[in-house]
């Protein structure tokens, strides 16, 4: 066994977009020869109750020995306070394993019409460890704060070190595409520096000086509420954009809509020896248990794990993988009988993933 992998399939639809994915690796691991093996780890509402942690400390060990992971959607919403138990598996994970990167491509699919009727292909390249988030941007308590009955303050915090990190994340990805073809080698930093000039001001001045060092790639910039309008009017005009966490967060939903759907939205947060895949959507608690859902999202995630495990590990076989895996999800997608009923199709989330797995070829 050359790999290890951490299944944690969370709340909602995620045991069955899980299964549904790791039946597709299944299938490349025949395939490629990955060696792959899976540890199964339970978090949200399954941990809840075993443990009275929806992220017990026995989790984050279990993952560490892992070579990545796999995160199906959580209803943190609906946990407890933290204090009872009820933290967020996807911002600790984030946080604690230094995931600082969220890569969220929006590519159009074949057959599937962009929303404003242009194909789209970008890359959103999303800091994922501080900001407006105040689950995890202190050292010790939360970025929230109620000084009185009536006043609620949330602290956002951007720091030197995670804006290098992100831009230099950024530039390697506008790099990549443009080496593979895939890209026009141009990032797009997005921040609000008219208003916030401190912290955004610092967020630029880090993007701008690795932009420096990347003479060859086309950098520019614009404001966030701008860039919306943008990004509906003509997104063939971005290639990879670089941004604060809520602006990420925000920015990388409305791109992959525009690109089809949210529903196909592949998403992975990545650091420097750790990476993890998660479906950019939420847990959809409504249709759960019903072998409704599209896990496409995560299938797709998955690829990018293995090509990040692939890039890092220098394997051949991984990339090659991953590439197979992507390429079996769009040949499904591409027949509309086949995809599941979101989209119009008629699959179920078991049929759908069976579908993928019988369309890989190495
Ligand atoms: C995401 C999600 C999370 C986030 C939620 C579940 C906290 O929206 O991964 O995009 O905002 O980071
Ligand atoms: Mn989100």
């Amino acid at each position: 066994m050359r790999l290890k992998l951490a299944l944690l399939p969370g709340d909602g639809i995620g045991p069955e977009i899980t299964t549904a994915t790791r039946t597709v690796l299944d299938a490349a691991d025949k395939a490629f020869d990955l060696g792959l093996s899976w540890v199964e780890v339970a978090i949200g509402f399954e941990a809840l109750e075993k443990s009275g942690s929806t992220f017990p400390d026995s989790a984050l060990e279990a993952v560490r020995g892992c070579d990545g992971l796999i995160l199906g959607p959580v209803s943190h919403n609906s946990y407890p306070q933290r204090a009872e138990g009820g933290l967020n598996p996807s911002g600790e994970l984030r946080k604690r394993l230094d995931l600082f990167a969220n890569i969220r491509p929006a590519r159009s699919r074949a057959g599937i019409a962009p929303r404003t009727g242009v194909p789209i292909d970008l890359v959103v390249v999303r800091e994922n460890t501080e900001g407006f988030y105040a689950d995890r941007n202190m050292f010790a308590g939360a970025g929230e704060v109620m000084p009185t009955e009536d006043v609620a303050l949330a602290f956002r915090k951007i720091t030197r070190s995670a804006s290098l990190n992100i831009a230099r994340a950024a530039f390697a990805e506008a790099e990549a595409r443009r080496k593979a073809g895939t890209g026009a080698g141009k990032v797009t930093a997005v921040h609000k520096a008219n208003v916030m000039r401190v912290s955004d001001g610092l967020f630029l001045e880090c993007v701008r000086s690795v932009a420096k060092e990347h003479p060859q790639i086309v950098y520019d910039e614009r404001l966030v509420d701008a860039m919306c309008a943008h990004l509906v009017r003509n997104p063939a005009e971005f290639d990879v954009i670089c941004t604060t966490n809520m602006f990420g967060d925000i920015l990388s939903d409305l791109a992959s809509e525009i690109a089809g759907s949210l529903g196909l939205a592949a998403s992975l947060n990545a650091g420097t020896d750790n990476a993890m895949a998660q479906a950019q959507h939420g847990s959809a608690p409504d249709i759960a248990g019903q072998d409704k859902a599209n896990p496409s999202s995560l299938i797709g995630s998955a690829a990018m794990l293995l090509d990040w495990l692939g890039t890092k590990l220098k394997d051949a076989d991984l990339c090659a993988a991953a590439k197979a895996v992507d390429a079996a999800l769009e040949a499904v997608l591409s027949q509309p009988e086949k995809r599941t009923g979101d989209l119009g199709g008629r699959s179920g989330t078991r049929a759908f993933a069976k579908a993928v797995a019988g369309a890989l070829t190495a």
